[in-house]
């Protein structure tokens, strides 16, 4: 009798414990989401969290670690403060300065206890044994005590206090754009130390052959003729109507981050991001009002033969609203930045109602055939002139089947 109230007792206190256990786990899981560890934790085509990612920077090339709990290649060691000094700091556990590509200046405004459900998520995972290769930084970063004198001109976040003026969805929408969705590190510019330009928040900026759009409210180059439904649309679901879709690094964006972020956060992120005061950098996203380009027969007849079969030709999309052209801010910028590369590297994102899919171009049709299609598409869906030249498709295609030729490097 007695043995049996003993254990009753046992079980009454343990249960809640478990059941907040679970909750941290669960807690964690959707930050981890709303951070988009996995992206860049991860290989093409290896284990989540297993990391192996490779990273081409203007320094270097980078991998990104295993953060599965493996004691010995992943983050098993990690205790709270370590854990929060690498989020926050940059500083691993042994000792380590992190480079930027791991957005610790973004990270550094998240809550501890925020961090620290991550940490539970990540721990409750089955560790992986896996180590990434050797970075190969070029010197002098490759001196990574010179992220201390990096960290102190560029890194100023704190932990993102509320600001008690504004209403809750608006304090909750820049906690995560800010802190956990780290928007900044693509869409704001870099000063010549690679820090952010805050000057210049979320003005547009260029990564690997893309451009992150303006994401303030001027009414041509940002987001100020988005109605706040069509941008909840865009980052739920990879594509707003009269907008276009997320392609490239969005894409991804959406596909491992934002389609899981509930309504009343993506509506959050909504009333912040209206919210960011104009600036007029970038390319102009409308579609232009002004005379109709100089027509381009050969550009017309390919696009019939390589693209209306997925877009129509008027670029209203067949059976996918992902492929609807109309309004996409890559068809307004007449240097074809975004569609260089779609077309060069292709497309696909998976969303919450399947997979979306453009292939490359880069068999079957020349430079100069391809800077044809591109300027026909900027001219019909951008009624705008487009100077995509045969050498900047030679280019785009050369980074490509560089990456593709390349030996994988040995640790
Ligand atoms: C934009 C890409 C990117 C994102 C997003 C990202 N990381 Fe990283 N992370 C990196 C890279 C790259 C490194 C390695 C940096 C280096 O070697 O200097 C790294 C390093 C780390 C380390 C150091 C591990 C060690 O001890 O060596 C930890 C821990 C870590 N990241 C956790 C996270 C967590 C948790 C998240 C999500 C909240 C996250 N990262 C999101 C790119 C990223
Ligand atoms: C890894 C880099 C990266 C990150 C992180 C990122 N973006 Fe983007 N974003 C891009 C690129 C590149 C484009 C252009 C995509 C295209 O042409 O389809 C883009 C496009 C957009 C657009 C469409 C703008 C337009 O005019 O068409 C919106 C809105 C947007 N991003 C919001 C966000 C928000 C909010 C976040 C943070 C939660 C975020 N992005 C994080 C790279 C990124
Ligand atoms: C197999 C079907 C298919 C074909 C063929 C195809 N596309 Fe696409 N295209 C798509 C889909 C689906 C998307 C959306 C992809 C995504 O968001 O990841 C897309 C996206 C685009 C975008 C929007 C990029 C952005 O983010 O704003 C442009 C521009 C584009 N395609 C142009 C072309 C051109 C030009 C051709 C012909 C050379 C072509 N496409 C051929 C299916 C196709």
């Amino acid at each position: 009798m007695r043995r049996f109230f003993l254990t009753a007792a046992a079980m009454l206190a343990l249960a809640p414990i478990t059941a907040r256990a679970d909750d941290l786990v669960a807690k964690g899981q959707y930050l981890a989401k709303a951070a988009d560890c996995v992206a860049c934790h991860t290989a093409p085509g290896g284990q989540p969290f297993a990391g192996g990612r490779k990273f081409e920077l203007p320094m270097g090339v980078l991998y990104s670690p295993n953060i599965t709990p493996d004691p010995k290649t992943g983050i098993g060691g990690y205790d709270d403060d370590d854990w929060v000094r690498v989020l926050h700091d940059g500083v691993a556990r042994d000792g380590t300065h992190l480079y930027p590509a791991m957005p610790y200046a973004a990270y550094a405004k998240m809550t501890r206890d925020d961090a620290l459900a991550i940490k539970a998520y990540l721990m409750s995972l089955a560790p992986v044994v896996a180590t990434a290769p050797a970075n190969e930084m070029k010197f002098p970063y490759s001196q990574r005590w010179l992220m201390v004198g990096w960290n102190l001109f560029n890194k100023s976040g704190k932990v993102l206090e509320p600001d008690a003026s504004k209403p809750a969805d608006w304090n909750r929408g820049a906690y995560l754009v800010e802190a956990l969705g780290h928007c900044g590190e693509c869409h704001t510019p870099r000063n010549f130390m690679q820090g952010l330009k805050e000057s210049k928040a979320f003005a547009g900026a260029d990564l690997q052959g893309w451009h992150a759009y303006n994401l303030t409210s001027d009414e041509t180059a940002g987001l100020g003729d988005w109605p706040e439904a069509q941008l909840a649309q865009y980052l739920s679901s990879g594509h707003a109507d009269g907008h276009g879709p997320a392609s490239g690094p969005m894409a991804e964006a959406i596909e491992n981050s934002l389609r899981f972020l509930t309504p009343d956060d993506i509506h959050a992120m909504v009333v912040y991001l209206k919210s960011l005061p104009a600036q007029p950098d970038g390319p102009p996203a409308m579609a232009a009002k002004a005379a109709p380009p100089s027509p381009n027969v050969a550009g017309a007849h390919l696009f019939v033969q390589a693209c209306a079969g997925c877009h129509l030709p008027d670029g209203s999309g067949r059976q996918s609203p992902w492929a609807s052209l109309a309004g996409a801010h890559s068809t307004g910028d007449v240097s074809g930045t975004n569609l260089v590369q779609i077309l060069a590297h292709g497309s696909q994102m998976q969303t919450n109602d399947g997979q979306v899919f453009m292939h490359s171009f880069t068999g079957g049709f020349t430079d100069a055939e391809l800077a044809a299609i591109a300027n026909y598409t900027i001219g019909q869906f951008g009624g705008r002139e487009g100077q995509v030249t045969p050498q900047q498709i030679k280019a785009a295609r050369g980074a490509e089947d560089h990456k593709e030729t390349e030996p994988p490097p040995k640790s």
